[in-house]
């Protein structure tokens, strides 16, 4: 496996620690964030970040709401002080990723937010939004089922806003999700990134199925 993707699998990346701060500029927003060799874009804001930040819905103003797959926190941060009164969950397997995001929120001033393994999320907890850049390179398989375990605890009216590149098969992954039951449309496209809205199953189908 190469350096540049150990960290889709890591808990704690053996490539030496190399900070960096990088500037994230958004229309209503602009907060320092630390990054670090072994976690995810870590000389700059993702591309595919950027547009989901940009182009998908607001979060909703208070609730539970999960950044799956935080890496040092962008989505998160920038969720949670878009949305002060609701609380962001943002959750990774690799540890440096998380200790970024406590750190990044710390000096944003962001309280409203908790990094985390998937294991430490309470599983009462149903969520209002989720809002991901998923980790497409684990695999279909892994990928499917890291959808399937997080995607159960959208809240009835909830939906989960993912962005996905066209060449690494958004369109499949929407096409499978609609087949598991879970509605998926493409609520925008930009430069060969797609955004996937996905809500909960109806529960007419809920009920046919059960
Ligand atoms: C494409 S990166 C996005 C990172 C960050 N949200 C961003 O926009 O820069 C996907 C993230 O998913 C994390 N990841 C991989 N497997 C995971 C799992 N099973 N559960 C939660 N996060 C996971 C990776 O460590 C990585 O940080």
């Amino acid at each position: 496996m190469s350096e540049s993707q150990q960290h889709f699998f890591t808990a704690d990346p053996e490539v030496a620690s190399a900070r960096q701060t990088i500037n994230m500029v958004l229309a209503d927003l602009s907060v320092k964030l630390d990054t670090d060799s072994g976690v995810f874009s870590s000389d700059r804001l993702d591309r595919g970040t950027r547009i989901l930040l940009e182009h998908a819905p607001k979060p909703p103003v208070s609730g539970q709401i999960l950044d799956l797959g935080t890496g040092y926190g962008p989505i998160a941060i920038a969720t949670a002080m878009r949305s002060r009164q609701a609380h962001v969950w943002a959750v990774d397997i690799n540890n440096r990723a998380l200790g970024l995001t406590r750190e990044n929120a710390a000096r944003a001033g962001v309280t409203n937010i908790t990094a985390a393994r998937p294991e430490e999320v309470p599983e009462d907890i149903q969520f209002a939004a989720i809002y991901s850049n998923p980790p497409i390179h684990v695999g279909k398989a892994a990928l499917h089922e890291l959808l399937l375990m997080w995607l159960p605890r959208l809240a009835p009216n909830g939906a989960a806003y993912m962005v996905v590149q066209k060449n690494l098969g958004s369109d499949s992954l929407a096409k499978w999700l609609n087949t598991q039951g879970y509605p998926t449309e493409r609520l925008a496209s930009e430069v060969g990134y797609r955004i996937l809205r996905t809500t909960p199953p109806s529960q007419e189908s809920s009920t046919v199925q059960a």
